[in-house]
């Protein structure tokens, strides 16, 4: 596929999937396109040899496969995660201030909260409500035409703005401002209007930058977006599975992706959970083969967690560990960690470096000074759920966890290269 096809899929995809439950969709879309069979946890699975398959939990989580025709001994497997960083509306988030209707939120996550500020942010996620015939349903929601704004105080009335940051404390300083000179219930209404609803339920509903991706720099080498971190590696992952034109003998080839790795993904869904192993393990069943030949596999296998790597930030060099200095444009970041922040080792780390010198994928190490805490992401986690032996790669990118982001567009396709290759040997 043409480069520029790649990159215009990656930005529909991004624009799409404002939450966690958009992406899914997205992603459940692609595969129903691709032939793929969606499966239901409450039911009982039939699985056939040489099958493609999918499964989602609570709507923003999902593992997707495809079977080999004979007994599989080998899983080759990608993941990645759904959520980022953000604000969550409040279960009572309306109230008024004077004449202004403002929006409560917790923060979700580590957001840059002053990336946050003085932008158009929309309302997107999931509500639950009573239909005109009482009759319960879910939907996901992006309010386009309700852009709502954290107004920062002005540098009059902050004059150490520039000098120290401004301080935002968390209950007091990130209310949005919604609306002038309105009654309330104002937000019920307009979400009423938009499902046609009777009675809301619950929701679980985010503020999102209302700006759409897009590609920047000279011959525009660079994408900038809310959501790369982790959307590009969902994208690479997805696409990945999707080159996979035929079953293997003996390999299941499969993705995960995960709900809730921003805040520690402990959930039923995020990767500290045992939705990938449960999922395994029934495809086991379903295939008629027993525990043994699970654990078998089991150790015979590979995950590639992916994830965002931080690239060296030009006017802050000093922050990177002199010689683990990852750049834009130069490869994939293979992540390691002496404390397992990361799930690499030496044993994982060649299998990648393997792959990419037969195929000339250029690579680069990431490794962080030993006075700075390091990140971590799904892969730790997901190894001791589930004892699969995990590698954490990532693209390198800059702002990590602000509301606009930014990555090279030439290391996403090179990502998109090695996990197609990854699944394809
Ligand atoms: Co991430």
């Amino acid at each position: 596929m043409a480069k520029d096809k790649i990159i215009d899929e990656l930005i529909t995809f991004i624009n799409d999937s404002p939450t966690s439950w958009h992406a899914v969709e997205h992603v459940k879309t692609k595969l129903i396109e691709a032939g793929f069979q969606e499966l239901k946890e409450e039911e009982s699975w039939s699985i056939a040899f040489g099958g493609k398959y999918f499964v989602i939990r609570n709507g923003s989580s999902i593992v997707a496969f495809q079977t080999p025709t004979d007994e599989p001994t080998h899983l080759k497997i990608v993941a990645s995660h759904t959520d980022s960083p953000s604000f969550k509306l409040k279960s009572n988030p309306e109230y008024l201030v004077e004449n202004m209707l403002m929006l409560g939120v917790e923060v979700y996550g580590s957001p840059l909260l002053t990336s946050w500020l003085n932008r158009d942010l929309k309302i997107a996620g999931r509500v639950f409500y009573l239909d005109k015939h009482n009759k319960k349903q879910s939907s996901l929601v992006a309010l386009d035409d309700f852009p709502v704004v954290i107004p920062q105080l002005a540098i009059h009335l902050d004059r150490k703005a520039n000098e120290n940051g401004p301080l935002l404390k968390h209950q007091e300083h990130l209310a949005a401002v919604a609306a002038l000179d309105v009654k309330t219930p104002y937000l019920e209404k307009i979400l009423k209007a938009e499902l046609n609803a009777k009675t809301l339920l619950s929701f679980d509903l985010f503020l999102v930058p209302t700006e759409k991706a897009s590609l920047i720099g000279y011959e525009k080498q660079m994408i900038a977006s809310y959501r790369i971190d982790s959307l590009l590696s969902v994208h690479a992952c997805l696409k990945a599975l999707l080159n996979v034109k035929k079953p293997s003998l003996k390999k299941l080839k499969a993705f995960v992706f995960f709900d809730h790795e921003e805040v520690g993904s402990t959930s039923t869904q995020g990767a500290n959970s045992p939705f990938l192993s449960q999922t395994l393990e029934r495809i086991f069943l379903s295939l008629h083969f027993g525990k043994e030949d699970y654990f078998k596999m089991i150790a015979n296998s590979l995950l590639i967690s992916v994830d965002l790597a931080h690239a060296m930030h030009p006017n802050y060099k000093e922050k990177h560990e002199p010689h683990h200095q990852p750049l834009l444009n130069k490869g994939i970041v293979i992540k390691q960690n002496a404390n397992l922040r990361y799930a690499s080792n030496g044993y994982s780390t060649a299998h990648i470096v393997e792959l990419c010198q037969k195929n000339k994928i250029p690579y680069q190490f990431f490794v962080s000074r030993n006075d700075m805490p390091c990140g971590s992401t799904i892969g730790p986690l997901n190894a001791s759920q589930t004892g699969i032996e995990t590698i954490d790669i990532g693209v390198a990118q800059l702002s990590m966890h602000s509301c606009r982001e930014l990555a090279a567009t030439q290391d996403q396709l090179d990502m998109c290269q090695l996990l197609t290759k990854f699944l394809n040997t």
